[in-house]
């Protein structure tokens, strides 16, 4: 084996990464990365190298390459570290739409049991190695949809004059209810993790017009669900002079935007997610925007139980087909080539992975129902009244002037309904439910210092939010989008633990 030092030979030869190749056809470059899989024998191997910007196959032909680098092709093995040297030869074919005909291969390291085979593995074990699992195709889609959309969201607020600033991560005050906060021992004295900048970004708002935090929150939620993480990150704007109206119509251009951006620039990850354009094409204006009391009537309707009840039907079918694509594809499995193995054991995970979500939702179903009609004014929308909301529209919707018993201490009254807030909430469509939360800010001061009594909060611990109210107080709206919730969305994930390199969650802190 060569050490890492020695590759200093080939001087002349470009190195590159993947993703730049598509340019040099023609072209003899080196390329390092590892062995994401290899078939063949007799003299020519398949090697399938990634480098973490792509995946390309390189050819090697025993006839073509010396000694060294065809014992070394034939011993490299599943995340093998190495470097390629070849010719970027055009062949639509291949990923890419390139082949590598390789004429030297050095290794970094020979690798032994990679514990992530192209065989099935439970969600778990995945889970447990994250640190490996990120390496995997799938991932490698989602973070670069991440990293897109972060992009997006930095345009679109900088192109419209927003300031990002920081929030402090650690604080004295709750903003998002007490039962969710992590508390830490701040030299002797109690303080917690942010929930939430808000509070901060209303401060910063009054002092900078429009502003934007985008930072990791902490939430102590006891609840696993495929929404929750207890560590995720958080964009808010805030801006002074803005009413609820203003705030949600700035919300449906920022999310119009994202979503956009996503189609342009991520094809060949959200087809290789098998994500559904059609959804993402859909998000245009204007999004239905209904009132909590509207949305809770719709609950309450006969059209949510006939959903309910084609979506039963739906699944049904859709899980007979699964069954039969299954069957026909164990028929002859022994008779097959390797790959064409391979392809069909690939495809049995992502059909044993559907069924197992078809039947949790089957037996979930009449549940949700159930609960829709039984739902009662004043209460707050669980996850399952929010999906079925969401399956009445073709995109987000935005419900609006919740009852002021479910929202926080910060929110304005609706002048014309006391009984109201001046929130407002974005669900995402096909059952992705809440993206965004937010509203219009109290701004008068001595409603706010009645709001903060009433929520049992330490009234001192808010004396400088106060003081916004106290020197030039003005009417400002804010949002929160959550991240992942916002990724999970656009690549259609059934559980957000897949949209955060490393989610931490009730029961994982590791790796
Ligand atoms: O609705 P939330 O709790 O609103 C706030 O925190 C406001 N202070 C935001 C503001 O007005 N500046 O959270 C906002 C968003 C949710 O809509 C959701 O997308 C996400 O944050 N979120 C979570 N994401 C993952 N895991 C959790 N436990 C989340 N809780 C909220
Ligand atoms: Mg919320």
């Amino acid at each position: 084996m060569t050490g890492i030092n020695e590759f200093q030979n080939n001087t002349d030869i470009r190195s590159m990464t993947i993703d730049s190749l598509v340019q040099h056809i023609g072209e003899t470059v080196t390329l390092k990365g590892w062995l994401h899989q290899k078939r063949g024998s007799k003299g020519l191997f398949f090697m399938v190298l990634r480098d973490g910007t792509g995946m390309v196959q390189c050819v090697v032909n025993q006839g073509k390459v010396d000694a060294t680098s065809w014992d070394n092709a034939s011993s490299t093995t599943q995340e093998s570290s190495l470097i390629v040297t070849g010719e970027i030869l055009k062949d639509e074919r291949q990923i890419g739409g390139i082949e590598i005909q390789a004429s030297q291969i050095e290794v970094f390291q020979i690798v032994k049991d990679y514990p992530i085979t192209p065989k099935s593995h439970g969600i778990d074990f995945l889970m447990d190695h994250r640190h490996l699992w990120l390496r995997s195709r799938r991932p490698w889609a989602i973070m670069r949809v991440r990293n897109r959309i972060i992009m997006s969201i930095h345009n679109f607020f900088q192109e419209r004059g927003f300031l990002q600033m920081d929030a402090p991560l650690l604080t004295k005050n709750a903003v998002e209810g007490t039962s969710t906060l992590f508390e830490i021992d701040y030299f002797g004295s109690s303080a917690y993790l942010t929930q939430s900048g808000q509070l901060h970004g209303e401060v910063m708002a009054m002092a900078f017009n429009k502003i934007y935090t985008f930072g990791p929150v902490f939430r102590a939620e006891k609840s696993k669900t495929r929404r929750h993480l207890t560590e995720f990150w958080m964009i808010e704007p805030e801006m002074a002079f803005y009413d609820l109206d203003m705030n949600m119509t700035l919300a449906e251009d920022f999310l119009i935007r994202i979503a956009s951006d996503a189609i342009e620039d991520c094809h060949e990850e959200l087809d290789l997610l098998g994500r559904d354009l059609d959804w993402l094409r859909r998000v245009q204006p204007p999004f239905p925007r209904i009132t909590y009391t509207d949305a809770v009537e719709l609950l309450h309707s006969d059209q949510t139980q006939v959903m309910v009840q084609k979506h039963i039907e739906q699944l049904q079918q859709e899980r007979s087909d699964l069954e039969q694509e299954r069957t026909a594809n164990r028929q002859n499995y022994g008779q097959l080539k390797e790959w064409k193995k391979r392809r069909i054991d690939a495809r049995e995970i992502e059909i044993n992975i559907r069924m197992d979500q078809i039947d949790e939702e089957l037996r979930n179903l009449p549940q949700w129902g159930k609960s829709a009609e039984q739902f009662e004014w004043g209460g707050d929308f669980g996850g399952s009244d929010e999906t079925l909301l969401t399956w009445h529209f073709d995109r987000p919707i935005i419900v609006h002037r919740y009852p002021e018993s479910v929202k926080a201490f910060y929110m304005k009254r609706d002048p014309e309904d006391d009984r109201l807030a001046l929130g407002m909430d974005i669900l995402a469509p096909e059952g992705f439910g809440e993206i965004i939360g937010g509203g219009q800010r109290a701004d008068d001061l001595t409603f706010l210092e009645e709001q903060v009594q009433r929520h049992r909060l330490p009234q001192d611990a808010f004396e400088w939010y106060f003081d916004l109210r106290r020197y030039g107080t003005v009417p400002h709206s804010g949002f929160g989008l959550g991240l992942e919730r916002t990724v999970a969305w656009i690549c259609g994930l059934e559980h957000i633990r897949e949209a955060i390199p490393f989610p931490r969650m009730l029961g994982r802190l590791s790796p």
